[in-house]
């Protein structure tokens, strides 16, 4: 039943009556419910609790009539089982340090609060990870979820690409620049692809486990890939993405997306995936040009319009993109990134319904 899906045949490239439609970040703090829950539970604490997985990613599908659900969950979870403490700072967004050392007196050993990754040897130290074990809460949660989620609403897994995930390692958190990160591609190229092998593994791992549970599409996240130069990404990211995505079991659609990828789209869609993810600052038609047929598209209204923008105006938005897309199959419409926080609820109800029926066919 599943498998019949408007959103999993579109991902197969297959007709379908009317353009299926999720959002990136469809559940989270745009909604008042969300925000109430988040007064009293770290963001963590219910990343890690299956009942509230459960209610928060099924909660935001039915309420927004999404045409997919995706897993509560966040990319940077799986830095935890590699050795490091994470955190989510009000208004700065995430941190990533380096654990504490155990077992060592108190004022010595590791300073907390130092950059997560600086070193070769901190790579080498890289521990080998079980993403089924030390990130079994998340698998938990699938199969929860999946037998709660209407049968005919597929459920999306995911995970950073291996960029993204390196990055935030080196930056410890948010970057405008990523200058420490460019800065150890340029100058320690070899610790660099060890990192990025290390990361792939473990993500081919998690996702693989993932499928298991039960997701029936998964979507890796390149959020800041754009900050690289065609070369660069080249060189040091498309690789390690490549090897990922051909790592992964048969049988799933793999949505890979990223942003700022349109100096480079052409690798982008070569590194693989079934479907690629595109953001506003590229056109969809043209975008699809270089693409090719034999990968389904998904994409791409500017999340800014969706939150600032009047009804009529989303709307225009709307009728655009579908016009771009000419009705072809394999078109995933989606915004060209995640719902802003700032975003009236009743705007994105709205979208989802003016998608499906301007789109009929
Ligand atoms: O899409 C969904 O509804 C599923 C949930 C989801 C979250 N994070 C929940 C979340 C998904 C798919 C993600 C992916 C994610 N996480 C990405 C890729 C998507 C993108 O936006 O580029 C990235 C880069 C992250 C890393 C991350 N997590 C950041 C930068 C932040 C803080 C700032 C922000 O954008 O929210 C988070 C925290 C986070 N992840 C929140 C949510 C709902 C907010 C946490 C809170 O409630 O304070």
């Amino acid at each position: 039943m599943t498998e019949d899906s408007v959103f999993l045949k579109a991902c197969r490239r297959e007709e379908t009556p009317y353009t299926p439609v999720w959002l990136m970040r469809q559940a989270g703090r745009y909604m008042k419910d969300y925000r109430l829950l988040r007064e009293r539970t770290p963001f963590l604490d219910i990343c890690k609790n299956k009942d509230l997985v459960t209610e928060i990613t099924i909660g935001a599908q039915e309420k927004i009539g999404a045409d997919a659900a995706i897993i509560f969950s966040d990319i940077l979870l799986i830095v935890e089982p590699f050795g490091f403490d994470l955190s989510y700072l009000k208004g700065d967004g995430p941190s990533i340090r380096r654990a504490p050392s155990t077992g060592s007196a108190r004022g010595s050993g590791q300073r907390r609060g130092a950059r997560a990754l600086r070193t070769a040897e901190d790579v080498e130290r890289l521990p080998d990870i079980d993403p089924e074990e030390s990130l079994g809460f998340l698998m938990e949660a699938i199969r929860q979820t999946r037998r709660a989620l209407k049968p005919e609403v597929p459920l999306i897994g995911f995970a950073g690409a291996p960029f993204t995930l390196a990055s935030y390692l080196i930056e410890g958190g948010a970057s405008k620049d990523f200058a420490a990160t460019k800065e150890w591609m340029r100058r320690r190229p070899g610790a660099w692809g060890v990192l990025m092998e290390k990361i792939a593994r473990a993500t081919a791992k998690y996702l693989n486990a993932q499928v298991r549970a039960g997701a029936q599409a998964l979507q890796i996240f390149d959020s800041w890939v754009g900050c690289l130069s065609a070369e660069e990404y080249k060189n040091f990211a498309l690789p390690h993405s490549a090897a990922l995505i051909r790592s992964l079991d048969q049988g799933v659609p793999v949505i890979h997306f990223g942003t700022g990828t349109d100096p480079f789209l052409e690798l982008f869609s070569r590194a693989g995936g079934d479907v690629i993810g595109v953001d506003h600052r590229v056109r969809l038609d043209e975008a699809r040009e270089r693409i090719g047929t034999k990968q389904a598209i998904q994409g791409n209204l500017d999340p800014q319009l969706l939150s600032t923008g009047s009804l009529a105006e989303i709307k225009r938005g709307v009728q655009s993109i579908l016009k771009q897309a000419a009705g072809r199959s394999g078109h995933i419409f989606n915004l060209g990134h995640g719902v802003l926080p700032e975003t009236p609820p009743k705007n994105v109800v709205a979208l989802i319904q003016m998608v499906h029926e301007l789109s009929q066919r």
